[in-house]
């Protein structure tokens, strides 16, 4: 089956008992057992439970992993994987990534005694020259935030497997119906199921997809221990919302090349950073990676300094001034101040954010709309 096809068909097959086309939810936190000590497939919701296995189902076959598991926020997702490191290891992540992930890395992981170093991965040498001994994990975002970086995830694996590192990616922003970063060889994948997978700006989710049955059982075994599971109600969400992912993101992808170009000649606009602009430093990597869109994501510097950048942000109409994304509903954000403002100043100098910055979220309505409202906030505030 095709992928849209898995996406409304796997996870999704009709109840035997009824015949109801729509899966039921089960909300019962326990299950009854066939005797004391026996186990039957279920016994207890945070261990598991039909809806989230379900889903699980859904997002492993979208991944083309052997598994999945949902978790009730995508930064729980980040910390189970984060888990399976030991105090005295060392991560390696990316420098253009989530604001989140760099404050559990910086002020939780290293709590656990795990060292953290942050490199620019548009330079894969890099990793040999920041790898050691005690290094054991490689995070990225197979496309970067906010910077919308495409790094050559191919290239970085087959360097961090020389070096037995596990590579995890962050695939919230490229999703499934773009990019499969297990087809590339990645251990991991991981989503803020919050975004497109679920797709409505009404569902916190957190997903982590792999294909080695060991490493899925290792990270079971947190999440059982830990209990950062998705609830069933949530799970009957994100699973509706997947079955709309392809086509989401495609026509939202559409819509965002439109914008991005009209953006590129905006005279009150500096540069504009969208991987599906011939102009961005990894287009032809982003062509070669992604299929069929280039994401919904779109970065761009205004022609003012952070005060101008505010007012632009609270200027718009339609796109609501909001952090996450990946909704139907488009959504601007400043990300010096808010999305990325648990990046330290320095660090957020050094990842190219600067404050005149302005992150969107291009959504579902029409394009034309869409530009409309960008250009008045634009030509008022600058
Ligand atoms: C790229 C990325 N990864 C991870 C997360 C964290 O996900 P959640 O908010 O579902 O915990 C976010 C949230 O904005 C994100 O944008």
């Amino acid at each position: 089956m095709k992928f849209r096809t898995r996406a409304i068909h796997v996870g999704n097959e009709p109840d035997p008992q009824t015949g109801a086309v729509i899966p039921p939810i089960h909300p019962s936190s326990t299950f009854v057992q066939p005797g004391a000590g026996d186990w039957g497939k279920f016994d207890y919701s945070r261990s598991g439970n039909p809806t989230r296995t379900a889903v699980q189902a859904t997002l492993a076959s979208l991944e083309g992993g052997c598994g999945a598991l949902a978790f009730s926020s995508g930064m729980a997702a980040t910390h189970c994987a984060t888990m399976l490191l030991r105090s005295g290891d060392h991560l390696i992540a990316g420098m253009d990534i989530y604001g989140g992930s760099y404050r559990l890395f910086h002020k939780i992981c290293t709590t656990a005694g795990i060292e953290i170093s942050l490199v620019d991965l548009q330079d894969p040498e890099a990793i040999s020259r920041t790898v050691r001994p005690e290094t054991k994990m490689l995070w990225l975002e197979g496309i970067g935030n906010p910077r919308l970086t495409v790094p050559d995830l191919p290239r970085l694996v087959a360097l961090a497997h020389q070096h037995e590192l596990l590579v995890a990616v962050d695939n919230t922003f490229a999703t499934p119906a773009l990019m499969r970063p297990l087809e590339f060889g990645a251990d991991i994948v991981m989503h803020s199921g919050t975004k497109y997978l679920a797709g409505h700006s009404d569902c916190l989710a957190g997903v982590l997809a792999v294909n080695s049955p060991e490493l899925l059982d290792k990270l079971y075994c947190i999440q059982n221990a830990t209990g950062a599971v998705l609830s069933p109600f949530e799970s009957f969400l994100l699973a509706r919302g997947l079955k709309t992912l392809d086509l989401r993101v495609g026509e939202q992808s559409r819509t965002a090349q439109r914008v991005a170009e009209f953006l590129e000649t905006h005279p009150q606009v500096r540069s504009v950073l969208y991987p599906g602009l011939a102009s961005h430093p990894d287009h032809v990597r982003a062509q070669q990676l992604l299929q069929g869109g280039f994401g919904a994501m779109i970065t761009f510097e205004a022609d003012g300094d952070f005060e101008t950048t505010k007012n632009i942000v609270k200027s718009t109409k339609l796109f609501h001034l909001a952090v996450s994304l990946g909704a139907v509903e488009s959504l601007i954000e400043q990300p010096a101040s808010m999305s990325h403002a648990s990046y330290d100043a320095a660090a957020r100098k050094t990842a190219g954010i600067s404050d005149s910055l302005i992150r969107l979220s291009i959504g579902l309505e029409d394009v034309d709309d869409l530009i409309d409202d960008l250009d008045s906030a634009l030509r008022h505030c600058c």
